[in-house]
């Protein structure tokens, strides 16, 4: 089998990874030198759709502070937040955003040359940038991605999924074993620290804003590999996804255009927020999704619509060009028309269990952006504080290996080899009807896992899984990507919905029908895979 050797392998080139390796490559000594490995094209990730833009609470922004934005993020994410967590990504960032103007990203500004700060739910000031209007995360990725490749310091590796990690019997990480998805052939590479930026889960559930590879590669990967994951039930659905019936990965309509002043309506025209939360359109976005979801159970509709004709046509083509594009490609004049909306899986607050610096429980294993759990959260995250997160993350990782020997591997255990061997024997498997499969385990998340459960939903949903699981076969070598994916889905499909059975408490984006009341006593929930098998951590 191929091999390779580097100081630091980051695996995911959505904002977090890029901006780690940025600042890696800036700050830190690389004697064996730094890689970003990525399954697909460079670029392509959730952070290259984000809409409504980036928290900022910025010195020069007179009415905000960090209290305020901390007060915010942790009412939002239902009491679930870690404090410490919380204040140093809102302290953090003022720098971040000044580090990421260094990197040639622009946010838009006035007349004036000042900041244009927008507003989303559940925010009591405007405090979020935005890029391009609403194309916020694709300007982010553009100009970190020429970053990254006009560094001559930095390797890429695209088309390369990672797909286990090297862990010897010390539970130390020491590089990552990759499936090369256009040869079709396997290489290792050993380094001394490997950064897990591999992003969310959107594609385990029937509707979804998330492009199809979020599949949950990173959460699976070190959930074999024995880390510690926290909060895995969290999964937060956006309220305004574009419905139209032959689309399940859906466009999403962001919560900005509610933050300008658009309402949510049913089919007579008639608004119905007020019904659910005072805060009508703005409340947190678990509530507005619960809200609409009663809405389309109760009037046996698949969507209900946002009415933006309110905001002044102008305004609308300026800061939003790629909905109101998007949305004339559908017949719709945003200016004019109702937007058929609905809700649909967006988000992941559980994930690999972090500190600030990013450590997982696995020596040498790092984390950072969507598939971590740092605390920020909570139950449910606050709009737009994710892009915050992934590059404060990002920058607190690279500070934290800065003086750190970073030498490469020189040696393996037999713990590695065996787990290299497993993947260097022949393969004699049937093949099977992956799409098929793979619809079949989103439907049941959807039922099952979603934004409403309940004892009786999430059992089935299990016992489902298990079924499919079997069915599939698959324990370590797969045959092609998709097949990886389809693995990775599943361990993490069983995992959001065996913890989700487990906490018996609705808070935040965790809705049961059994337990529709917070329980005060019900804390973060830990688990790991202990002999084979999930072992939650008291
Ligand atoms: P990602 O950007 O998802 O990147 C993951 C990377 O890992 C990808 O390059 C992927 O190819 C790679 N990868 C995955 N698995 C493997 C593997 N096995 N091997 C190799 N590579 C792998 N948040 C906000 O704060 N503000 C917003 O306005 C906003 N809008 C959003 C709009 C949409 C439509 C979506 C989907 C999300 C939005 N979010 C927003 C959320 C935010 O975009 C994401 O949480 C964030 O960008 C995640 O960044 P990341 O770097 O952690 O992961
Ligand atoms: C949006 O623009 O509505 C998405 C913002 C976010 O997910 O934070």
């Amino acid at each position: 089998m191929k091999y390779s050797r580097y100081s630091i392998i980051v695996i995911g080139s959505g904002i977090a990874g890029l901006y780690a390796a940025l600042k890696l490559e800036q700050q830190a000594d690389l004697p064996d030198g730094l890689m970003v490995l990525t399954k697909s094209d460079f670029g392509e990730s959730n952070s290259k759709y984000a809409q409504g833009g980036m928290v900022a609470v910025l010195k020069e922004n007179e009415c905000d502070s960090t209290e305020s934005h901390i007060a915010d993020t942790i009412k939002a994410g239902a009491g679930l937040n870690d404090f410490n967590a919380v204040k140093f990504i809102s302290e953090n960032s003022d720098n971040v955003v000044k580090d990421l103007l260094n990197f040639g990203v622009e946010f838009d500004r006035d007349r004036n040359n000042n900041f244009c700060f927008t507003k989303e739910a559940a925010h009591s000031v405007r405090r979020i940038l935005h890029s391009g209007g609403d194309a916020t995360g694709r300007m982010i990725e553009l100009a970190l991605c020429k970053r990254v490749r006009d560094n001559g310091n930095i390797d890429i590796y695209e088309n390369g999924l990672a797909v286990e990690l090297l862990v010897n019997a010390n539970s130390e990480c020491k590089g990552v074993l990759v499936y090369n998805s256009i040869t079709g052939e396997y290489e290792t590479i050993y380094s001394s620290a490997v950064i897990l930026a591999t992003g969310g889960i959107g594609q385990l559930y029937k509707y979804t804003t998330n492009p199809e590879g979020a599949t949950g590669d990173g959460l699976a990967i070190a959930y074999n590999a024995g880390a510690v994951m926290q909060d895995m039930e969290f999964v937060q659905f956006h309220p305004t996804a574009l419905a139209f019936d032959d689309d399940v990965n859906r466009f999403l309509i962001s919560e900005a255009v509610r933050g300008e002043g658009a309402k949510l309506v049913d089919a007579d025209g008639i608004e119905f927020m007020q019904k659910y939360d005072e805060r009508k359109e703005l409340a947190p976005r678990d509530i507005v999704t619960r809200g609409i979801y009663h809405e389309m159970k109760e009037k046996h509709l698949d969507n209900v619509y946002l009415n933006a004709s309110c905001i002044d046509k102008g305004t609308l083509a300026e800061r939003f060009p790629t909905i109101s594009k998007k949305c004339l490609e559908k017949g719709i004049d945003i200016s004019r028309d109702f937007i058929p909306v609905a809700p649909a899986a967006h988000y992941f607050m559980g994930g690999i269990k972090t500190n600030m610096q990013g450590e997982t429980s696995i020596n040498g294993l790092f984390a950072i952006g969507e598939v971590s759990s740092t605390g920020l959260h909570g139950a449910n995250r606050l709009a737009s504080n994710s892009l915050l997160e992934c590059v404060v993350c990002a920058y607190a990782v690279s500070d934290f290996l800065k003086d750190k020997n970073l030498s490469s591997p020189k040696q393996i255990d037999s713990e590695i080899k065996s787990v290299i061997d497993k993947y260097s024997e022949d393969s004699d498997f049937e093949s099977v009807d992956l799409s098929e499969m793979k619809n079949k385990l989103k439907e049941i998340m959807w039922k099952g896992a979603g934004i409403v459960r309940s004892e009786k939903s999430l059992s089935t949903a299990i016992e489902e899984l298990n079924e499919l699981q079997e069915k599939f076969g698959r324990q370590a070598k797969c045959l092609n990507k998709y097949e990886y994916e389809l693995k990775n889905m599943l361990t993490v499909a069983k995992l959001i919905a065996t913890s989700a059975l487990q906490r018996k408490e609705s808070r935040g984006a965790h809705y049961r029908l059994d337990y529709p009341n917070t329980n005060e006593a019900c804390v973060h929930s830990i688990l790991t895979k202990k002999e084979g098998e999930l072992d939650f951590v008291k």
